[in-house]
């Protein structure tokens, strides 16, 4: 049995904390467990590579873990989210189908975004952050986004409505501190340590607000933005536009908000852009056009021990996880602790 510790939604700042008398959305009811599990294996398969400083061969071990764990599930998963193309990616490739009962007509229809490693870079040099993600939702509830980079804002549920993605990052600081009522002193923002990104670090300064520098994963960044007492507000900059989705789907189930516009500064993304229907480039996607889905589950386990979760520990009893596990529909944050081991339930 896996242990879980509940944060009542009551607590969390979620909202309204669901009936008890009510009935569990279908995702949450059937798959909670079984999708936590494949981000556990991926980040079991992939601990083993840490810090050996090849990341392809960590992304791989990722990549493999989580195709054989999803398919060992009894649903109707398809990959809205993946390693690429299905020309480029042979595994866990977008469209593939995934699951137990992929080509029967049994089973819940899942929509699945992935990102097998996040921080690949962090897991092969054994750097803080690296974490297994994936979200699920009801057919047609995750965006189906391009592979190339998005300029995004994340904000916690105090901050919701609070900013807008073409707003100088002064004015962005201004209206976040009367919200969270805390001097511009007091905040502080997570940004990609990128050269693109000098002049937004230059602007946040000069707005009297620290920034926390990162070398990747502005996921973990944005869910650790949302989450109360971590000591950073929000996440600005360019990233990666998957990224973006799977920080919508957490978004959903923490009560924060993403704002995103996809950055089409090539010919062959914007040529990419209008294959698949997106007529307008310059769109603001927030968060509910990201993750749309009624129900969204959420999972990320952590790879090397990181601020937001625990790394993969090796024990006597066994391999140690910390994961979290988030739905939007029941509204429930847990933190998973589980021990894995060899010929026995995980504990
Ligand atoms: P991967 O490990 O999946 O490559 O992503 C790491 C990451 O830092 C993301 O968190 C971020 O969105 C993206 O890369 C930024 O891309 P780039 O490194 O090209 O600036």
């Amino acid at each position: 049995m896996t242990l879980m510790q509940t944060i009542p939604a009551s607590e969390s700042r979620v909202g309204a904390l669901v009936p008890a008398s009510s009935a569990w959305p279908e995702l949450e009811s059937q798959l909670a467990v079984p999708l936590l599990r494949v981000v556990e294996q991926a980040a079991i398969a992939c601990a083993l590579t840490r810090g050996r400083g090849d990341a392809p061969l960590a992304d791989q071990a990722a990549v493999e873990a989580m195709r054989l764990a999803l398919h060992q599930i009894p649903m109707r998963g398809r990959i809205v989210i993946g390693e690429g193309e299905r020309d480029q990616a042979p595994m866990l490739y977008i469209g593939e189908r995934v699951g137990a009962w992929a080509k029967e007509r049994r089973g819940l229809e899942v929509d699945i975004a992935v990102d097998p490693l996040e921080g690949t870079n962090l897991c092969a040099a054994d750097a803080p952050g690296a974490l297994t993600v994936l979200a699920a939702s009801e057919r047609g509830g995750l965006l189906y986004a391009p592979d190339c980079y998005m300029e995004k804002i994340i904000v916690g549920p105090a901050c919701r409505g609070a900013v807008n993605l073409d707003a100088p990052a002064g004015d962005n600081l201004r209206a976040m501190a009367r919200r969270l009522n805390l001097g511009l002193d007091e905040l502080a923002v997570t940004v990609l340590d990128r050269p693109r990104h000098a002049s937004l670090i230059a602007a946040i300064r000069a707005a009297g607000s620290g920034v926390r520098v990162v070398s990747d994963g502005d996921l973990a960044a944005g869910i650790a933005a949302a989450l109360p007492d971590t000591g950073v507000h929000a996440v600005m900059g360019i990233g990666g536009a998957p990224e973006g989705v799977l920080a919508a789907a957490a978004m959903r189930c923490l009560g924060g908000e993403i704002l995103g516009r996809l950055v089409a500064d090539t010919a062959p993304i914007e040529s990419r852009l209008i294959c698949m229907g997106i007529a307008d480039a310059r769109r603001v996607y927030c968060t509910e056009d990201l993750a749309s889905g009624r129900e969204i589950l959420f999972a990320a386990c952590g790879v090397t021990a990181g601020r937001l979760l625990r790394g993969v520990r090796y024990a006597r009893e066994g391999v140690r996880t910390q994961a979290l596990l988030m739905t939007a529909g029941a509204n429930q944050i847990r933190f998973v602790e589980t021990v894995h081991s060899a010929g026995r339930r995980d504990a």
